[in-house]
């Protein structure tokens, strides 16, 4: 039986600029390119655990508008079951992207932060693009819960001693309030390490990749982690697994469409 995974999280269009280089502030930069993908953390990851065999629910809200549709395409596409709320405007994420992959993010949350869910059994998954106290809410009735405290911000101790992960890059880490109990902590290019309670019991370093663009390696890197562990993977193996699919992620350009099947995370170990 495939793992049953529920995402409550954001819902994003991502509106992407590449450009030769990242403009410095008050610089304008002319002969970018604009691509539109579907994105939003919460989507990215239910999106990437469906790629990677769970069953997964997304929980979140889209606005009334032209944007919803295009922003839910991935989702549709994947095969992940929805619980939509409709408020407002369509969450945006303004990306300019370089040729190093590196990148610049403004997100306008818009309906993301504009609705309430209730608590889900079995395992849920939030990252921190919605309101925390909605995160909050979200994990009352959870039996596995994950928390990616992504993007950082202030969040009450309370909430990460209720997680059983807590997956972060180190700048996240240094926002949390608290030590959580188990702790995927992604490294860049040096892989990821996973602490339980400050002391590291697994370790993991990530195939050779070319990086044309980081987006969304974070939500495949999490996804990857937590669909693992419900398969009853070994930590060792599942941050093995999180490596290879935030690699293969950031080895490919947009946010949805870069995020690799089970197949492609195999393939990839193998070689
Ligand atoms: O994690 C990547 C995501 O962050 C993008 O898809 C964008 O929507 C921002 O929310």
């Amino acid at each position: 039986m495939p793992p049953e995974l529920t995402v409550v999280g954001s819902i994003n269009l991502d509106l992407v600029a590449r450009v030769e280089r990242l403009p410095r502030p008050g610089e304008t930069i002319s002969g970018a390119t604009l691509d539109r993908f579907p994105g939003g953390k919460g989507a990215n990851q239910a999106v990437a655990a469906a790629r990677l065999g769970a069953t997964v629910k997304l929980v979140g809200a889209v606005g009334d508008d032209p944007f919803a549709e295009e922003a839910l395409a991935g989702l549709r596409e994947a095969g992940v079951d929805t619980m939509l709320e409709v408020a407002g405007a369509t969450g945006i994420a303004l990306i300019l992207l370089d040729e190093r992959g590196e990148n610049h993010i403004v997100v306008v949350p818009g309906a993301n932060a504009e609705w309430a869910p209730a608590g889900f059994p079995g395992a849920v998954l939030c990252q921190l693009e919605i309101p925390v106290e909605n995160v909050e809410l979200a994990a009352n009735e959870a039996d596995f819960f994950c928390l990616n405290a992504a993007p950082a911000r202030p969040i009450p101790p309370s909430l990460v001693e209720r997680c059983d992960l807590v997956v972060v890059n180190r700048y996240e880490l240094e926002a949390l309030p608290a030590e959580p109990r188990l702790t995927a902590l992604t490294l860049g290019a040096e892989g990821a390490v996973l602490l339980e309670r400050g002391v590291e019991i697994a370790r993991a370093a990530p195939p050779a990749v070319e990086v044309v663009d980081g987006t969304a390696a974070g939500d495949a890197f999490t996804a990857a982690l937590v669909v693992s562990h419900l398969e009853g993977r070994e930590w060792d193996e599942a941050l093995r697994r999180a490596c290879a699919a935030g690699a293969l992620a950031a080895s490919r350009f947009g946010a949805q469409p870069s995020l690799p099947t089970a197949a492609e995370v195999d393939e990839i170990l193998a070689a």
